[in-house]
């Protein structure tokens, strides 16, 4: 199974990529967590300790370094995997896609989209899960191109903007033919809020994560909220959310 989380910039995708992560390695999966952001902090999220993290290559430039060419064949996503991946708690595996340290260098149209689109399209998902946290916008999950056996979560929280983009990566969504969108209206604080999010986004799947002060914490410790205090109320809300998405 492959899952893409999009929505607006701050909209709570890292921490829900993160918690969901952790929630669906705890159910036995193997999961493959894919730190699309150009500014990747997935890690933190899930967990991951801040100087393992700082070492994480960006894919890229590590590329280039090594010799390789535009004109070379693409290395294989499971090679990249094992090289430029790190591990992350409770046996998942964490790789940064959308890191570029010298764009001078970059060849683009290789560049981070397209090696968010190699993850998320090549790595196989039998027997393993793969969440990819996405950057803010809709490119990426044009770029990352989910299909009809896939997961997208638009997660939004309350501002109408955060709920705008949720619901135009829900169109694109729908229209590269994903069947399974799931609308995540985080941060929220009571129905009315919730119902708000759930009519303008229009999905038959709607989840409702709370506003949670204990994820605020956490992320001003820089710990992930799963390792601060997992029986919070967004932390168990977010374990109803893999639950629902491995229902099916
Ligand atoms: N349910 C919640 N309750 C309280 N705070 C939350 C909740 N969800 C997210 N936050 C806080 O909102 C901020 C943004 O969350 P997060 O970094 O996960 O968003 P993002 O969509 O990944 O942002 P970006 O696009 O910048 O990567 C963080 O400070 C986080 O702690
Ligand atoms: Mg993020």
């Amino acid at each position: 199974m492959r899952i893409a989380v999009c929505g607006k910039g701050g909209s709570g995708k890292s921490m829900i990529s993160g918690a969901l992560a952790r929630q669906l390695a705890q159910r036995g999966h193997q999961v493959i967590a894919v730190d699309a952001d150009p500014n990747p902090n997935l890690g933190i999220s899930l967990g991951v300790d801040r100087e393992t993290v700082e070492t994480m290559k960006p894919i890229l430039n590590a590329l280039l370094d090594a010799g390789h060419t535009h004109n070379d064949p693409k290395p294989l996503a499971e090679d990249l995997l094992d090289h430029y991946g790190v591990d992350a708690p409770e046996g998942i595996r964490l790789v940064a896609t959308g890191k570029i340290e010298r764009p001078s260098d970059a060849c683009l149209c290789c560049g981070s989209h397209n090696t968010t689109r190699q993850f998320f399209g090549e790595l196989a998902d039998v027997d393993r899960v793969v969440v990819a946290d996405l950057e803010a916008g809709l490119n990426d999950l044009i770029w990352a191109k989910p299909g009809a056996n896939d997961v997208v979560l638009a997660v939004s929280e309350g501002s109408e903007k955060s709920v705008e983009i949720a619901r135009r990566a829900v169109v694109v969504a729908q229209e590269l033919g994903v069947t399974r969108i799931i609308g995540v209206a985080n941060r929220t604080v009571d129905e009315a809020g919730f119902a708000r999010v759930a009519a303008a986004l229009g999905v038959a799947e709607m989840f409702s994560v709370p506003e949670d002060r204990a994820v605020e914490i956490a992320d001003q410790q820089g710990v992930a909220p799963m390792d601060a205090d997992p029986s919070s109320p967004a932390m168990v809300a977010v374990s109803e959310l893999a639950d629902l998405i491995v229902k099916q």
